[in-house]
C-alpha cells in the first residue's frame, strides 16, 4: 500500500519541511507551487509548477497533477494547503484591489477550490487535510488585516470541512514563527507598514523561531498519531513562550 500527500508549496519554507519528513516516512510527494525547486530532489517527489492564485485555471491545473496519480483503492491520500502570501503589509487604505484579491485567491478561495477537487476526486481513498493556518487569524496585527481575514476564513473552512465529511480527518495547524522567506519578508518592512517590526527582527536576533524540519516533523506526527477531534486547531509551539 503506497502512502500519498498532494502538498501546494512544497518546494520551500515550511512546505519543504512537511515534504521532507513525509518522504522519509515513505510517502510519494506531490508537490505544486509557482516555482520549481531543483535542488529538491527525491525519487518519490513530483513538483509541478502551478499558481494557486490563478482561479480561472486552478481546476484544470490541479486536475493535471490528480491525473498523474497511480490511483489504487487501499491508498491514504493526504492533502496539506500549505501555499501563503502574506500579500501587501499595511494599513488597508493602502493595499492595492489586486493584492488584496491575490493574497485571497492564494490563502483562502485557491484551497477551498483544491479541498473541493480533492473530495471529489479521491472519493473512495481515505483521506486527511491539513490546512496550515496562522495564529494572525484570531489576534489582530497592524498591517495584515487581509492576511488575517483569509487564514481567519481558512480556520472556519477546516471546521465546516469536518463537519460536513466526518469520514476525513482535517487538521488545522498555527505553526508559530519559523524561519523561512516569509519570515524574511516580515523583516524587512518599514515600521510604518507593519508596526511590530522590531519585535520580529529581534525573534531572529534571539533565535527564536522554529526551524522548517522541526515544524514539518510535528504536524506530520500530530497527523499520524491522529490524537485530535477533526477540524482542531493546533498550534505549534515556538520559543517565543
Ligand atoms: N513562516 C511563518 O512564521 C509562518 C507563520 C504562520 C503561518 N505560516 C503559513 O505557513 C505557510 C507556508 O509559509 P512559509 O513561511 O513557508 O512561506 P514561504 O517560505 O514564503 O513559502 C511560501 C510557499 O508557498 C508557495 N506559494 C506562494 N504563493 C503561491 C501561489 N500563488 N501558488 C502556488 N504556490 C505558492 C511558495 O512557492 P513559490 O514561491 O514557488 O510559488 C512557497 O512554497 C503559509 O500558508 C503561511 O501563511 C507561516
Amino acid at each position: 500500500m503506497s502512502k500519498i500527500l498532494i502538498i501546494s508549496g512544497g518546494n520551500k519554507g515550511i512546505g519543504k519541511g512537511l515534504t521532507t519528513i513525509y518522504l522519509e516516512k515513505g510517502y510519494i510527494v506531490y508537490s505544486f507551487s509557482r516555482s520549481i525547486n531543483s535542488e529538491f530532489v527525491h525519487d518519490n517527489l513530483v513538483q509541478f509548477k502551478v499558481d494557486v492564485s490563478n482561479i480561472d485555471e486552478l481546476e484544470v491545473n490541479i486536475l493535471d497533477v490528480f491525473s498523474t496519480i497511480d490511483l489504487n483503492q487501499n491508498e491514504e491520500i493526504t492533502l496539506i494547503n500549505n501555499a501563503g502570501t502574506l500579500g501587501c503589509v499595511n494599513q488597508l487604505t493602502q493595499i492595492s484591489v489586486e493584492d488584496i484579491q491575490n493574497t485571497l485567491n492564494t490563502n483562502l478561495l485557491g484551497p477551498i477550490i483544491i479541498t473541493k477537487l480533492f473530495l471529489n476526486y479521491f472519493n473512495s481513498q481515505k483521506k486527511k487535510i491539513i490546512n496550515v493556518s496562522s495564529g494572525a487569524a484570531s489576534k489582530e496585527f497592524y498591517g495584515w488585516s487581509v492576511y488575517g481575514t483569509t487564514k481567519a476564513g481558512l480556520d472556519f473552512f477546516s471546521k465546516s470541512i469536518a463537519f460536513e465529511y466526518p469520514e476525513v480527518k482535517v487538521l488545522n495547524i498555527y505553526p508559530g514563527v519559523v524561519d523561512t522567506d516569509m519570515q524574511q519578508e516580515i523583516r524587512s518592512k518599514s515600521t510604518l507598514e507593519f508596526k511590530l517590526v522590531d519585535q520580529f527582527i529581534d525573534y531572529k536576533k534571539k533565535n527564536v523561531l522554529n526551524d522548517i524540519y522541526v515544524v514539518g516533523k510535528k504536524i506530520f506526527e500530530l497527523s499520524d498519531e491522529g490524537a485530535f477531534y477533526s477540524g482542531e486547531i493546533i498550534r505549534i509551539k515556538d520559543n517565543r513562550e
